[in-house]
C-alpha cells in the first residue's frame, strides 16, 4: 500500500462511520426512516425493513443465484454509476439503496486501521494483535494459521457489525522473502514456496470460511499479495514503483507463483492484488498474461482483482507505460482489473469509453466480479446484524480465549538458535533477580510490527519477565538506532544479577514498507553493547533479537560469554509474555526459521536487484534462499532449537518408483533427464513415508518434522526443497508416527528453463533430521 493516501481517505472514512453508527441509532433503533420525496440516504444495502419498495428488485432478492442478482444490479446501472464501483472508495447510488463502500481494510496479523475502511473507537477501541507473520510462520503450525484467521475475521465481523470496519481484508501478503534486506519481508511467511503457500491457503480459509458450511458465502474477503515478484520497495534508490523485476520464466514458477496459485486454489481466496512493480517490462497490473490469463483464466479466481494503491496511476504516472491515462485505465481493466485503489480508474474510465478504447461490457465485467464479491458477504441483505454473524459485537473481540491464542502463537513462533548447556531455560526458583537490557527489552508498539492495529493491550518483555522474578532495567541506548551507547549502568546490572537477558534488535526505523535495509548488522553500537554487557555478566546471558529480518549476529553466535540466542519475530501484543514462557521452560520453544540468516558479505556482494534465484558460476553470483545458495550463513532456514532432542527412524519408504509411460513416448526409445509432470503418468502416482519420531529428552514439546529432497541435479534444480513439514506435541520419552503423502508429479517435481513442471528421473534423496533416504525415480 502507499501510506501516503492515509490522510484525507481517513478523515472522510472516519465521518463515514460516524454516520454509519449516528444513522443506525436514529432509524433503525428509534423508527422508521423519514419519508421525504427523495430517495433517503441509505444505511445498509437492500435494507428492505427500512424501504420495502427495495424488496422487488432483482439483486435484493437473497432468492436468487449470486450470478443472477448481479445481472440483475449491473442493468439497472448507468455507466458513470459503474464507474463508481471500480474504484475503492466506491460510491453511493440512492435510488437503487446503495449506499458508499470502502474496499480497503487490512487484518495482516490482526484487524488493523492502516486502511480507511476500518476504525477503532468506542465501543470498539483495540483487537487482538497477533506476531507479526514472519514469526506466525516459524511455528510451521498449520493448523495454527488457519485458527488465527478464524479469530481475526470473528473480530472483523463484530468490529463491521457496529459500522467500524468493512468486509474486505487485503490481507495476507504472500510474496517470498527473497531477500534479508526487504522491508516488508516481516510481513511475509518467509522464503519457501512450500511454507508460503500453506501459510496463504491456510489463514484465508481462516479468514473466510463461512460458519454455515456454504462454500458460496464468505465470513470476510481475503486477498493474497501483491502479485507478482514483487519484494524491493526502496534501496539505494531503486523504488518499487519504478522497479522492473527480470525474473526467468523458470524463478516465475517455481519461486514466485506457488504462493499465489496456492492461494487461489487451496485457499479459494475472493482476491488477488497485482503489485507496482514491472515484471520483464510490464507493470502486473496491466498485463493481461499475468491477470486474466493466469489469475482468471487458468486458477479461475472467484472473486476480483484489484491494484496496489495506486498502482494504475504508478504506471501512468511515474513508469510512463501509456501515452494517455484513458490508455492506461483501458489497459488495466482489459488486463483483467477489476478494482482500482485509488481515484485514477474513477477519473479516466469514462473517457476512454467515449474514446472507444474501451467497451462498456468491460466494465461490466469487472464490477460484476466486485459485485459478486460483496453479494457473498451479504452486503446485498440488509443489515448486517439480522444475517448470520449478526450476533457478534464488541464483546466478541479481545475475549480472554482471543488474548490467549496471540500469546500462544508468540510463543510457538519463538527460535532458539543457540543454547549453551547450563543456560536456559532458567529456573524460575533458582535465579532469583535478573538484568533487563536493551533499546527493545520495555517497547510495546515494536511489537506488533507493521499493519498493525491498535492492540488490545500490551506484556512488554519487561513487564512478562518481571512477572516471574525481580528485575533491574536498562535501556542502554535511546532507541535501536543505538547511535551512543551507555554501557555503565548496563554492566552493573549484568555483573550482580543471576542472569542476564539482552532485548535487542530492529523496529520500523531499521527496516519497513518503503525502506529496505543496506546493512544486516545489528544497528549503531548495539553489538558493542552486548558484547560489553556478556564480559562482566555474572549469570547466563540471553540475547534476544526481535527483529523480521535476519541479522548477522556472528560475533555473538562466536561469542561463549553470550549463551543463549533467541529471536522473537516482532512477537505480538503478548510478546514479552511469551518470551518469559520461553525463558524460564514453561513452553518448550519449537520455531524454526523460515528463512535464511546471511552474513553482511552477503549483502556486500548481491545487488537486491538481482531477481535471479539460481546461482551463476560464470559472474560469482551466489543465488539465494536455501534452495539454492551454498555460501555461509549465519543461520539457516529451518534451524531452531529445543529444550528437548529428538531422534527420527524410517519405518516405510519406497527405494523406487516407477513412471508408467505410454507406448510411443520418447522416452521410452531415448535417453530422458525428466519427464513431464502432467498427465496420464501423473494420476495416483503418489507414495508414503512414515517415521517414527521420539522425544528422547527430559522436556515435553512440539517438534516439527521437515521432508526435504534433494533431486538429480537436472535442469537447475534446487539443491534440496521441502516437500512437506508436520509439527507434533512429544511428552517426554513418549513417540509419534509421522506420515507424508508425496505425490510424484506434484510433490517431487521441479520447473524446467520453459516453465514446464517436470518429475527428474533417477536418485532424489529424502532427508528428514540426519536421516537420508536415496529414492529412484524410473520409467
Ligand atoms: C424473489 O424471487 C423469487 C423467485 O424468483 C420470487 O418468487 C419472489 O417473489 C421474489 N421476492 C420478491 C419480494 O419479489
Ligand atoms: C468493442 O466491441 C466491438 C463489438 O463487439 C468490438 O469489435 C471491439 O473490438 C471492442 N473494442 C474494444 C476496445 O474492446
Ligand atoms: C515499561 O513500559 C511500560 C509501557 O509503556 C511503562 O508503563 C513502564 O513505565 C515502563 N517501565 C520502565 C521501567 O520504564
Ligand atoms: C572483558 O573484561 C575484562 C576484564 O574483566 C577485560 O580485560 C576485557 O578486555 C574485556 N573484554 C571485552 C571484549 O570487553
Ligand atoms: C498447533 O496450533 C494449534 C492451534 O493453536 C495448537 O492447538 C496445537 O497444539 C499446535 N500443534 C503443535 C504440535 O504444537
Amino acid at each position: 500500500m502507499n501510506s501516503a493516501r492515509n490522510g484525507a481517505p481517513e478523515a472522510s472514512s472516519v465521518l463515514l462511520c460516524l454516520c454509519c453508527v449516528h444513522a443506525f441509532l436514529s432509524c433503525a433503533l428509534f423508527g422508521a426512516r423519514p419519508v421525504t420525496g427523495q430517495a433517503p440516504k441509505p444505511v445498509f444495502a437492500c435494507d428492505v425493513d427500512g424501504d420495502p419498495t427495495l424488496a422487488a428488485l432483482g439483486f435484493c432478492n437473497a432468492s436468487w443465484g449470486v450470478e443472477a442478482r448481479v445481472a440483475d444490479l449491473v442493468n439497472r446501472l448507468t455507466l458513470q454509476e459503474k464507474i463508481l464501483f471500480l474504484v475503492d472508495n466506491a460510491g453511493n447510488v440512492d435510488r437503487l439503496g446503495i449506499p458508499k463502500y470502502e474496499w480497503w481494510s487490512e487484518a495482516l496479523h490482526g484487524v488493523s486501521n492502516v486502511g480507511p475502511g476500518t476504525k477503532f473507537s468506542s465501543p470498539v477501541p483495540g483487537a487482538t494483535s497477533f506476531p507479526q507473520v514472519i514469526l506466525t510462520a516459524a511455528s510451521f503450525n498449520a493448523t495454527l494459521f488457519e485458527t488465527i484467521g478464524k479469530v481475526v475475521s470473528t473480530e472483523a465481523r463484530a468490529m463491521h457489525n457496529v459500522g467500524l470496519a468493512g468486509l474486505t481484508f487485503w490481507s495476507p501478503n504472500v510474496n517470498i522473502f527473497r531477500d534479508p534486506r526487504w522491508g516488508r519481508g516481516q510481513e511475509t511467511p518467509g522464503e519457501d514456496p512450500v511454507l508460503s503457500s500453506k501459510y496463504a491457503a491456510g489463514y484465508v480459509r481462516g479468514l473466510q470460511q463461512s460458519d454455515d458450511g456454504n462454500a458460496d458465502r464468505l465470513k470476510v474477503a481475503a486477498c493474497c499479495k501483491h502479485y507478482t515478484a514483487y519484494d524491493i520497495d526502496n534501496w539505494k534508490g531503486v523504488d518499487r514503483y519504478h522497479f522492473n523485476a527480470v525474473v526467468t520464466q523458470q524463478d516465475l514458477d517455481d519461486t514466485f507463483q506457488p504462493p499465489f496459485k496456492s492461494c487461489v486454489l487451496d485457499g479459494n481466496v475472493a482476491s488477488v492484488m497485482c503489485s507496482y512493480n514491472q515484471v520483464n517490462g510490464k507493470p502486473t497490473c496491466a498485463d493481461p498474461d499475468l491477470l486474466a490469463g493466469t489469475i482468471r483464466g487458468q486458477w479461475k479466481l472467484n472473486g476480483y482483482i484489484v491494484s496496489d494503491c495506486d498502482s494504475v496511476d504508478v504506471f501512468y504516472n511515474s513508469q510512463h507505460y501509456t501515452k494517455t491515462p484513458e490508455e492506461a485505465a483501458a489497459k488495466a481493466i482489459l488486463a483483467g482489473l477489476d478494482l482500482d485503489c485509488g481515484s485514477f480508474l474513477g477519473q479516466h474510465t469514462e473517457a476512454a469509453v467515449k474514446g472507444g478504447l474501451l467497451n462498456e461490457s468491460a466494465i461490466d465485467k469487472a464490477i460484476s466480479n466486485n459485485f459478486a464479491t460483496l453479494m457473498r458477504l451479504g452486503f446485498f441483505d440488509g443489515d448486517p446484524r439480522k444475517q448470520l454473524y449478526g450476533k457478534l459485537g464488541p464483546a466478541d473481540v479481545c475475549t480472554p480465549s482471543n488474548q490467549e491464542l496471540a500469546r500462544e502463537a508468540a510463543r510457538q513462533g519463538i527460535v532458539l538458535l543457540k543454547n549453551t548447556a547450563g543456560s536456559l531455560p532458567l529456573s524460575s526458583t533458582a535465579i532469583k533477580s535478573l538484568a533487563v537490557i536493551g533499546p527493545n527489552a520495555n517497547v510495546t508498539k515494536t511489537m506488533i510490527g507493521n499493519y498493525e492495529g491498535i492492540p488490545c493491550k500490551y506484556v512488554t518483555p519487561l513487564q512478562g519477565l518481571s512477572a516471574v522474578v525481580s528485575t533491574t532495567y536498562v535501556a542502554g541506548c535511546a532507541n535501536v538506532g543505538c547511535g551512543t551507547v551507555q554501557t555503565d549502568d548496563a554492566k552493573k546490572a549484568a555483573a550482580s544479577a543471576d542472569a542476564t537477558v539482552l532485548v535487542m534488535g530492529a523496529d520500523q526505523s531499521i527496516e519497513r514498507e518503503s525502506f529496505d535495509r543496506v546493512d544486516l548488522h545489528l544497528p549503531g553500537q548495539q553489538s558493542l553493547l552486548i558484547s560489553d554487557v556478556a564480559n562482566v555478566s555474572k549469570g547466563p546471558v540471553i540475547l534476544v533479537i526481535m527483529s523480521g529480518g535476519g541479522m548477522d549476529v556472528s560475533f555473538a553466535k562466536d561469542n561463549n560469554k553470550i549463551t543463549s540466542i533467541l529471536w522473537v519475530g516482532y512477537p505480538g501484543e503478548a510478546g514479552g509474555a511469551a518470551m518469559a514462557d520461553v525463558i524460564f521452560g514453561d513452553h518448550n520453544p519449537s520455531g524454526r526459521l523460515p528463512m535464511t540468516w546471511y552474513p553482511q558479505s552477503y549483502a556486500d556482494a548481491v545487488p537486491m536487484t538481482n531477481m535471479n534465484m539460481r546461482p551463476d558460476p560464470a559472474t560469482g553470483y551466489p543465488g539465494r534462499t536455501y534452495r539454492f545458495y551454498t555460501g555461509p550463513t549465519v543461520y539457516s532456514f529451518g534451524d531452531g532449537l529445543s529444550y528437548s532432542t529428538f531422534s527420527h527412524h524410517l519405518v516405510q519408504a519406497p527405494q523406487l518408483v516407477s513412471v508408467p509411460l505410454e507406448e510411443g513416448h520418447v522416452c521410452r526409445s531415448s535417453l530422458c533427464a525428466s519427464l513431464e509432470a502432467t498427465g496420464d503418468a501423473c494420476s495416483d502416482l503418489a507414495f508414503d513415508v512414515h517415521l517414527r519420531v521420539k522425544n528422547v529428552g527430559r522436556f515435553g514439546g512440539s517438534h516439527t518434522v521437515f521432508l526435504f529432497s534433494s533431486p538429480p541435479s537436472v535442469h537447475r534444480s534446487p539443491q534440496k526443497h521441502l516437500l512437506g513439514f508436520e509439527k507434533v506435541y512429544l511428552a517426554s520419552q513418549s513417540e509419534a508416527r509421522v506420515q507424508f503423502r508425496v505425490d510424484v508429479c506434484k510433490d517431487l517435481s521441479m520447473v524446467d528453463e520453459a516453465g514446464r513442471r517436470k518429475v527428474a528421473l533417477g536418485t532424489h534423496v529424502l532427508h528428514v533430521g540426519d536421516l537420508k533416504h536415496a529414492l529412484s525415480v524410473r520409467i
